[in-house]
Parts: C-alpha cells; structure tokens; sequence
C-alpha cells in the first residue's frame, strides 16, 4: 500500500525525471553538435582571415613601383625632426601621397616604394619633416619617366650626396641666391654661395655688413646672419634687399637644424 501511495506520489516525478535526463541528453548532444558547428566556423573564418590579410598585402601593391639606385653620401648628417626618403607627390601638395623612409647608411643603396597611386606625379629623393612635408628635393623622376607599362619604374640618381649642406645647396643657394653670389665668378659681398665654396664662405666667419656677428655661428642659428637674413627684414637698407628671399617655414627649419647641429661640410 505504501508503494502504491509511492507510486502514485513518485511516478510522475519519475517519469518527469526520466524524461528530464532524456531531454539534457537531448540538449547535450545538441550543444556538442552546436560547439562542432562553432568550432568549424571559427576554423573556417580564421581561414577566410587569412585570405583577407593576403587582400590587403596585394591591395598595397597597387600601383606603379618605383626602384631608387644611388651611391650615397651624408645620411648620417640628419637629425631626427626632418629625414631623407623616397617619395611620391601630386602636383598641388607638398605632403607626399606615399613615402618610404632610407634608414641604411652611405654606400650603395637600393629601395623599392610600392602602391604609387595614378595622382602621384613625381617621385623624389628628398627631406621630410615629421608631417612628411617635402623640405628638399635631391633629385627626382616625374612626367613621362612615370608613365611607363614595365613593372618597375627604374630611377638612378648616381653618385649622390644626401647631406644637411647639400639639401640647403640644392634648395636654397642654388634656386635664388647663386646669380647674385658667386654663379658668374664674382659675388656680391664676396660671398661664393655656389656648390663647394658655399660652405667655407659662411661657417665661423665674420659678416661684412652686421657688426661682430658671424654669417654662420655653428650650433647658434638666431645669431647667425644667414639665418636671420632670410627670416627677418634685417637686410631692408642694404644694396640689395633680401626680404623678397625669406623662406617659408620648411627651409627655415633646415638651415635652422643644419646650423644647430653644427654647420657639418658635408
Ligand atoms: C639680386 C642679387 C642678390 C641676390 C639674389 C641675393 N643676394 Fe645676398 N647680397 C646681395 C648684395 C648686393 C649684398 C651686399 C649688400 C650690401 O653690402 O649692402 C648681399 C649680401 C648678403 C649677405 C650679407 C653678407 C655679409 O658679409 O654680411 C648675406 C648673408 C646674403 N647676401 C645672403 C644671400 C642669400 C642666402 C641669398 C639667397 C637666398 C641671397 N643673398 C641672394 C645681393 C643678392
């Protein structure tokens, strides 16, 4: 009696029981089969991770590339706000579009920059600044020597020196002062801006027209002539008023560090 009073309390747990372990039976193979789907998943969008990762390197190779081969001098003469690189540029900006950073030391070098895009008009060796502004430009390909079906854009820049001095010579002296100092054999002032006499004419010597100041004072560029010529109306009553010279800001910069670094001849 008492089993059947059990019975009849028990049984339907029981079954409810019976039932219950059948249904997390149920539901421990379909987690199981659950976590092989999820494993699967996940082995196949890793899978489909890589592929993607593959994408984006080929995505970057895009482009027309272009092959520097220089032998190079006066890397080591940079300091660390502005650097030599190889680097693509339109025609309406001076920030350059893709840029390649030339870490390797003088001697023979060969670097690659890849994903030059179809706006990029030119591709010069030059200086940056650290928003990779265009400082100086060394030498450089452009027009037609960039429109070509080849896969590599060949560029030889010879024997080249890349130095502070060499990038004021190439954009400063040689642009607008040389015709005045020293291009025709003589120079106003006698000073001799013009390629391997620039250097001699300037550091640690004495300005004919600022009393007791050097042209150029290595590791003082406020105090030198040169520097202040070309930022300030200092030369407004001289013979020739060199106001109209006045650098923008990038080649301040450059005669600036050059100075502050010590004016290196190289
Ligand atoms: C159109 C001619 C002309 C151009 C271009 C020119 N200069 Fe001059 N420069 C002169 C003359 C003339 C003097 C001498 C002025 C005087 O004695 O009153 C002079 C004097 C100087 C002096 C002072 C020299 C001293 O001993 O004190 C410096 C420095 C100088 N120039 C730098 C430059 C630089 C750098 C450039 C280019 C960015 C440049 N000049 C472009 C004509 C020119």
């Amino acid at each position: 009696m008492y089993k059947t009073i059990i019975d009849t309390i028990f049984a339907p747990r029981k079954q409810a029981a019976a039932q219950h372990s059948k249904k997390s039976h149920r539901f421990f193979l379909t987690l199981l089969s659950s976590c092989a789907v999820l494993v699967l998943t996940m082995g196949i969008l890793v899978s489909c991770d890589d592929g993607a990762v593959d994408e984006t390197v080929s995505f970057s190779q895009e482009g027309r590339t272009v092959k520097l081969t220089a032998s190079v001098t006066g890397l080591e003469t940079w300091p660390t706000s502005l650097y030599v690189a190889l680097a693509a540029f339109d025609q309406e900006s001076n920030y350059a579009i893709t840029s390649r950073r030339i870490t390797s030391g003088d001697g023979s070098l060969s670097l690659v920059l890849t994903g030059i895009s179809d706006e990029a008009t030119s591709v010069e060796l030059c200086v940056l600044n650290n928003l990779r502004q265009r400082v100086a430009t060394f030498a450089k390909i452009e027009g037609q020597q960039l429109q070509t079906e080849t896969d590599t854009i060949p560029f030889n820049a010879g024997d080249i020196s890349l130095s502070m001095l060499s990038a004021i010579q190439t954009a400063v002296f040689n642009t607008t002062c040389i015709g005045c100092h020293g291009e025709n054999g003589s120079a106003a002032a006698g000073l001799f801006l013009t390629e391997g006499r620039s250097h001699e004419s300037l550091v640690g010597k004495t300005s004919r027209r600022v009393a007791e100041k050097m042209l150029v004072q290595p590791y003082n560029g406020e105090e030198s002539v040169l520097y202040e010529v070309l930022t300030t109306d200092l030369s407004k009553g001289w013979h020739y008023d060199h106001t109209g010279e006045i650098l923008d800001q990038n080649r301040r910069q450059l005669i600036l560090e050059w100075i502050n670094n010590g004016a290196q001849d190289n």
